[in-house]
């Protein structure tokens, strides 16, 4: 797959942000083994910060694959109340092992279509995590609107989808792609209002963003 960074560097950040936490290495390992797609070293890192700064009292993640991400933020800030939503069944299962056995019982799982949990949901969040069908993300985006308050931070990952967003040759033949990579372009339009909204997008790994309202 195509890197937006410079590969020797991004293999460099990598090795830098090697987790030295067991846990933390087994889920990574399972991960890579099953193919299963969860944030890499250098976002992990970056989540993590945003968690330590931020310090969110409630936090809704949108895909939890195997629950790394979610352990990754309790793991930094216990005492987040974490909702998380997932859709496969089978990851699902898998997701809800990992946060028994660490004794982390009380991250609400929800399994279903994120957008459909989403409209169903009336608590509020301080921190949105949006990682999951990349072409839904301004759908999530607008449903995550009603479910923030003022100084709610919302994160998505892989907003840049390898770099695909500023190529006009690349995706000329995948439907699937062209799709998504148009729909990206809307969502990262519409997060760069500066009338509406504080935005930062940071070309790391696949590329993530963080927004504030104004
Ligand atoms: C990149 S993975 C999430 C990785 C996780 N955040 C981590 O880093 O540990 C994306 C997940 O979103 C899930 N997903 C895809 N479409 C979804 C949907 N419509 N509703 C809920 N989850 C969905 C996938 O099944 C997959 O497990």
């Amino acid at each position: 797959m195509n890197s937006i960074v410079n590969e020797k560097l991004q293999e460099y950040l990598r090795d830098l942000s090697k987790s030295n936490d067991e846990s933390i290495i087994k889920m990574e390992e399972y991960a890579s083994e099953n193919h299963v797609p969860i944030v890499e070293s250098e976002v992990r890192q970056l989540l993590k910060m945003i968690v330590l700064l931020k310090k969110p009292k409630k936090i809704l993640e949108i895909g939890t694959a195997i629950g790394y991400s979610s352990i990754v933020m309790k793991k930094t800030f216990p005492e987040a109340k974490i909702t998380t939503v997932e859709l496969n069944e089978k990851s699902a299962k898998i997701a809800r092992e990992n946060f028994d056995k660490l004794g982390y019982n009380d991250i609400d799982l929800i399994v279903g279509d994120a957008y459909e949990v989403m409209q169903n949901l009336d608590d509020k969040y301080d921190m949105i995590f949006i990682d999951a069908a990349k072409g839904q993300y301004l759908k999530y985006f607008e449903e995550a609107q009603r479910l923030i308050y003022k100084d709610s931070i919302i994160v998505c990952d892989n907003v840049l989808f390898r770099g695909m967003v500023c190529e006009e040759k690349f995706y000329a033949h995948r439907h699937r792609k062209i799709t998504i990579v148009k729909r990206l372009r809307e969502f990262l339009k519409v997060i760069s209002d500066t009338t509406k909204y504080d935005t930062t997008i940071i070309p790391i790994d696949d590329g993530m963003s963080i927004t504030k309202l104004k």
